[in-house]
């Protein structure tokens, strides 16, 4: 797992880099496909469930699982870049949130917090707490800041599929959930909306957009639990 999460925070720091006005998300999507390969691993999303590219970019409004098109980023979008990989028989799973030129304060400020509700959560997955305290700590502060935690999508178990067993909700109750145990490999992936937590699916059948238009950040880590401080697998070292 360490080894296909050094892949995925490889490839995602070469896409943010791309990441400009006037590149289409389709441009990303080849970057991300080659980059994958090249470093031996197999794109984890092509094909599950049928969905069609090796990343999402999420664009704005937003959420997650949007497809790679012709579409050119703007000056002011925020792009969310969700990328995972398969390597012998394992899985990693990061996700960034990345501003486009120069971006709105109050883009930033979602950029900021959701990243740093992350961080938050993964504080608390260590031996011994419970599954929720990464829930509410997330959730707490999201909430705090005026944003909203998306309920319609959750974080997960990883490792040899890409999604495992347990949820994990970006909202619940501290002290609460399953106790997390040493070597539980977990998918922390806040969704974070400036206005309501409401979401819809687009025709296409995957991009997730918020109902109000407003626009959305996710970042996400596949970490290992320890008996001591988490080891985040899809972080560059
Ligand atoms: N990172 C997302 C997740 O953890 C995206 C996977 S959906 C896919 O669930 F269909 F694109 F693979
Ligand atoms: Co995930």
């Amino acid at each position: 797992m360490a080894k296909a999460g050094r892949i995925v925070a490889e490839v995602l720091e070469s896409l943010r880099e791309m990441v400009r006005a006037g590149v289409t998300t389709r441009e990303i999507e080849g970057a991300a496909d080659a980059g994958i390969r090249e470093r031996g691993g197999t794109p984890a999303f092509k094909g599950y469930r049928g969905y069609p590219a090796s990343v999402c970019i999420s664009i704005n409004e937003q959420v997650v699982h949007g497809i790679p098109s012709a579409r050119r980023l703007r000056d002011g979008d925020i792009a969310s870049i969700d990328l995972g990989v398969y390597l012998d028989g394992f899985y990693g799973d990061a996700a960034i949130s990345v501003p486009v030129g120069e971006i709105d304060r109050q883009s930033a400020e979602l950029l900021r917090v959701t990243e740093e509700a992350l961080y938050l959560g993964i504080r608390n997955a260590v031996e011994g707490n419970r599954l929720y305290d990464i829930s509410a700590a997330v959730q707490r502060h999201v909430e705090k800041s005026g944003f909203s935690v998306v309920r319609m999508f959750v974080g997960h178990g990883i490792g040899r599929e890409l999604h495992e067993e347990p949820q994990i909700p970006n909202y619940g109750s501290a002290g609460q959930g399953p106790r997390l145990k040493s070597g539980m490999t977990l998918a922390i992936e806040p969704m974070v909306n400036a206005g309501s937590f409401e979401v819809r699916i687009l025709d296409d059948g995957w991009t997730a957009v918020t109902v109000d238009g407003k626009k959305s950040a996710h970042f996400e880590h596949t970490v290992a639990v320890t008996h001591d401080e988490p080891i985040i697998l899809t972080k560059l070292q």
